[in-house]
């Protein structure tokens, strides 16, 4: 089958590898319909995780069941089904909590979490491919309606939009508060919708690039441009001085500060200052123990200057860590099939897999227009 492989920084291909084959009873084979990128895909197509050339890439998938294992009870032969990015059992403690992102089952000893085509994620092949064998299949697929009607909106349930969702769950957004969202990536707009439905009164984001902003402003959220100045006193002085209820990192290490460097804690800083006393930080930006490419040699050990001090004093919280997409993705589908939510306001882009090289390299320049990608391998 074709597959999008890794074979260096800033290095794409499209190439055969190997069908894959049931290997356990409880697994399912999918055939993609529909394969996103994902920011976190840049983190390791930049080169800066530690990623081996030949993985194959893409953790947000959907597709219709090909191939069942003989173990599998709920799912059948030309299902339509979304697999929310976390590869995990259903019952060991964490994924019986809920805490599916920290699956005790499905990675080494020591560690916890899977994902489809991630590194530090487990064995578990990438669905920018024509097919993806899905394990535990009865707990990792999720049921969709047959046919291909919302097929841009369920593909936004692997990912983006169960972790906006958990993002506001992390800051413990409630209706009529007020929330800033820093990063106008996928992520971030998902987590300012989100906070959107769940009733925020006013809802911020943070970022530079201006048609991210402007989606941003179509949501209904207000854009705040850091090029303009500091993020954090911008926001506060539209709240006349108190800081927000709830603050979102929807960006990570590889922040930009408005010099234009690298700065691995500036939006962590940032949130600090932009969230008030008590306030709820989420943080679904990626941080790394270990960065090949960081800025110097603590942050390549994922050792931050993180203002602890300010962050105590003020009294706030912080959740952080890979999202629980599992948790969520059944509710937020419902709410698209009753068309109370419309995540696909966020793809910009529908193309083969054969145009993978060039998608990554648009989407990793944030170039104007190239918000979300989905592959499609069957075109
Ligand atoms: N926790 C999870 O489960 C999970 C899931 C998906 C993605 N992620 C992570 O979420 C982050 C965002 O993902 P994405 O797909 O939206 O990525 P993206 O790279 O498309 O978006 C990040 C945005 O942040 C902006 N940005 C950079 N520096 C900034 C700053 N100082 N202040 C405000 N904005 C700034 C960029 O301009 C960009 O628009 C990534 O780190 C990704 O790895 C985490
Ligand atoms: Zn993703
Ligand atoms: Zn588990």
């Amino acid at each position: 089958m074709k597959a999008v492989v890794y074979k260096g920084p800033y290095e794409v291909a499209v190439e055969d590898v190997e069908d894959p084959v049931i290997q356990a009873p409880s697994d399912v084979i999918v055939r993609i319909t529909s394969t996103a990128i994902c920011g976190s895909d840049l983190h390791m197509y930049e080169g800066r995780t530690d990623a081996e050339p030949g993985i194959t890439f893409g953790h947000e998938n959907m597709g219709i069941v090909e191939e069942v294992g003989s173990g599998v009870s709920s799912v059948s032969q030309g299902d339509r089904v979304v697999l929310p990015f976390n590869v995990a059992c259903g019952f060991c403690d964490n994924c019986r909590a809920g805490k599916s992102a920290f699956c005790l089952t499905v990675n080494d000893p020591g560690t916890a979490g899977g994902a489809y085509g991630y590194v530090g994620m487990g064995p578990y092949s990438g669905g920018q491919a024509e097919y993806l064998l899905v394990p535990f299949a009865d707990y990792n697929c999720v049921q969709l309606p047959q046919g291909d009607e919302h097929e841009k909106d369920f593909a936004m349930l692997a990912d983006i939009f169960p972790t906006g969702y958990h993002a506001t769950e992390l800051a413990g957004v409630k209706p009529g508060e007020t929330v800033a969202v820093y990063g106008a990536g996928p992520v971030g707009l998902m987590a300012a919708y989100s906070a959107q439905l769940k009733g925020a009164s006013r809802i911020f984001v943070v970022d530079h690039v201006q048609n991210r902003l402007d989606l941003a402003k179509e949501l209904g959220a207000e854009p705040i441009n850091f090029d303009d100045g500091d993020p954090a006193e911008q926001i506060v002085d539209k709240i006349e001085g108190y800081g927000v209820d709830r603050g979102i990192d929807a960006v990570g290490y590889q922040a930009t500060a408005r010099s234009g460097e690298e700065q691995p804690a500036v939006v962590l800083n940032q949130l600090v200052d932009t969230v008030r006393h008590t306030g709820g930080l989420g943080v679904v930006g990626l941080y790394l123990p270990s960065d090949p490419g960081a800025p110097d040699e603590h942050s390549a050990k994922g050792e931050l200057l993180f203002r602890i001090g300010r962050f105590f004093e003020k009294g706030q919280t912080m959740g952080t860590g890979q999202a629980d997409a599992k948790q969520y993705a059944h509710k937020l589908r419902d709410l698209i099939i009753a068309g109370r939510a419309k995540p696909s306001f966020v793809v910009s882009q529908e193309l083969p897999l054969a145009d993978a090289p060039e998608a990554y390299e648009k989407f990793d320049n944030r170039e104007p227009g190239y918000s979300k990608v989905i592959l499609q391998p069957n075109r």
